[in-house]
């Protein structure tokens, strides 16, 4: 492509070391769709005539469905996609295909092909995380009345429904796509016409190829629409975080399974067997959620890495950006996909669940909120509860197996009615502030998640 100023071929090794075609191919789609849109845009400015024009985009055509079957011959020596489609074009239709690349360069065109792709791809994002949220939310509505131990440092602390476990995942997902949403404004918007950093003097309608492509609004400033690539940066931040969440829940699910836990019983299909180990059944599906997303955060500090420092404009560091974002989407995609299909079929054990629920130390705070509603200060309630805790411990019986006489031996405002405080149900009636797992609440927040996903709002 370069062939004029150069007398030497490019060396086997610069080839292998430089080529990109063997994942920018990718583009393809997106390549081609830029390209009828600039050939629209050189008809529109007189560098091309309309039948020439169409013969573009005949011929695009043909290498799309080339591509498509199989049929085309990708050349390394060609370097990426690019170059390889426009060699082709050329090949087939001769000079009008060589006048394609009139005022454009493969800076504003890679620019281009990227923010295609991630357009496309945010949308498949966000409706993959909407599947997962309404997994999660299957799984709520099918044990309404589950209740587990809510923890903290892993240690059980007060009771809580199983489903608003599993809604507070439903939350951190729709941040994300809410995340999604905002990054797509910064990502929809239109590169070509910058050129490789200065613009060009034969003068193209980039509002013409905006709306072609339909882009809402295009660059302002050349040199940083060549070399931005913030919006791969952002959309790799926020397929790291939805990854974080994912193996939050993942971890979650590895506990849940586990004999020790037990409250969830994975279907055979979403895990695997031991080798040597016959009894076992192991989360591997979780487990490789949770071990992926360290590759996710990785692709997005390489990319930040190979920004960092760059001078303007564009730099050839830059071809880095499609692997790690390319392999970020593809694992996301696919997490999120198989994530959901195990969460729908996992089977809850509310036996086991409750029985971990029996623990009465999870009542500890309501004994303590009791004393207070008998105008004990909170502080030295806490104090009264802990001494009746460590006597409950020695004595090895439970809240509900002291008598009121031993409750009294540690305040004296304690009265018969204690005994209902002991009890899970009243327990959970009892935290119905905004956000908190009453049962009420709880069935609130279900039916505002079974309207709000089955609205199916797409990015
Ligand atoms: N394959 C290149 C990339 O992905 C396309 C742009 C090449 N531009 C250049 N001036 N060599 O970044």
């Amino acid at each position: 492509m370069w062939k004029g100023r150069f007398q030497t071929e490019t060396s086997n090794l610069v080839q292998k070391y430089g080529e990109s075609i063997s994942y920018d191919w990718r583009l393809y789609a997106y390549d081609i769709e830029g390209s009828i849109a600039q050939a629209a845009a050189l008809q529109e400015a007189g560098i091309i005539t309309k039948p020439e024009e169409r013969k573009i985009a005949k011929g695009l055509r043909e290498i799309k469905t080339e591509i498509e079957t199989g049929e085309f011959r990708f050349r390394t020596s060609l370097e990426d996609i690019h170059m390889n489609i426009e060699r082709a074009l050329t090949e087939k239709i001769g000079d009008a295909g060589a006048k394609l690349h009139t005022a454009r360069s493969r800076n504003d065109q890679v620019a281009l092909d990227t923010r295609l792709y991630c357009r496309a791809e945010s949308t498949a994002l966000f409706d993959r995380v909407t599947t997962m949220q309404n997994a999660l939310l299957t799984l709520a509505v099918n044990h309404p009345e589950a209740v587990v131990p809510g923890y903290t440092h892993l240690q059980r602390g007060q009771p809580v429904l199983f489903a608003h476990h599993l809604l507070a995942y439903i939350e951190m997902l729709e941040r994300d796509k809410q995340r999604i949403r905002d990054c797509y404004k910064r990502i929809n918007v239109m590169p070509l016409g910058s050129g490789a950093l200065a613009g060009s003097t034969i003068i193209l309608n980039r509002k013409l190829v905006a709306e072609k492509l339909g882009f809402p609004a295009i660059t302002q400033n050349s040199m940083d629409a060549v070399s931005d690539r913030d919006y791969i940066a952002e959309l790799l931040f926020i397929i790291s975080m939805i990854g974080i969440h994912l193996s939050r829940l993942s971890e979650d699910i590895i506990l849940w399974a586990s004999a020790e836990f037990g409250f969830i019983e994975l279907s055979d299909a979403h895990t695997t067997g031991s080798s040597l180990m016959p009894q076992k059944k192991n989360p591997d599906v979780a487990e490789l959620t949770r071990g992926k997303t360290g590759r996710l955060v990785g692709n997005l500090m390489s990319l930040l890495m190979t920004i960092k420092g760059l001078p303007m404009t564009y730099n050839r560091d830059l071809q880095e950006d499609k692997e790690p974002l390319f392999d970020s989407l593809d694992q996301i995609k696919l997490a999120l996909e198989v994530m959901a299909e195990m969460m729908a079929v996992a089977k809850v054990r509310e036996d086991k669940t409750l029985e971990a629920t029996s623990d009465p130390f999870l009542l500890a705070t309501d004994l303590a909120d009791y004393l207070v509603l008998k105008k004990v200060p909170f502080r030295d309630a806490h104090e009264i509860i802990g001494k009746l805790t460590a006597f409950s411990l020695t004595e090895a019986r439970g809240f509900g197996e002291l008598t009121l006489d031993e409750y009294r031996q540690f305040s004296d405002v304690f009265e018969n009615d204690v005994f209902k405080v002991l009890d899970i149900k009243t327990a959970l009636r009892a935290r119905k502030a905004v956000g908190a797992p009453s049962p009420v609440n709880v069935g609130r927040q279900i039916s505002k998640w079974q309207k709000r996903l089955s609205a199916a709002a797409a990015l």
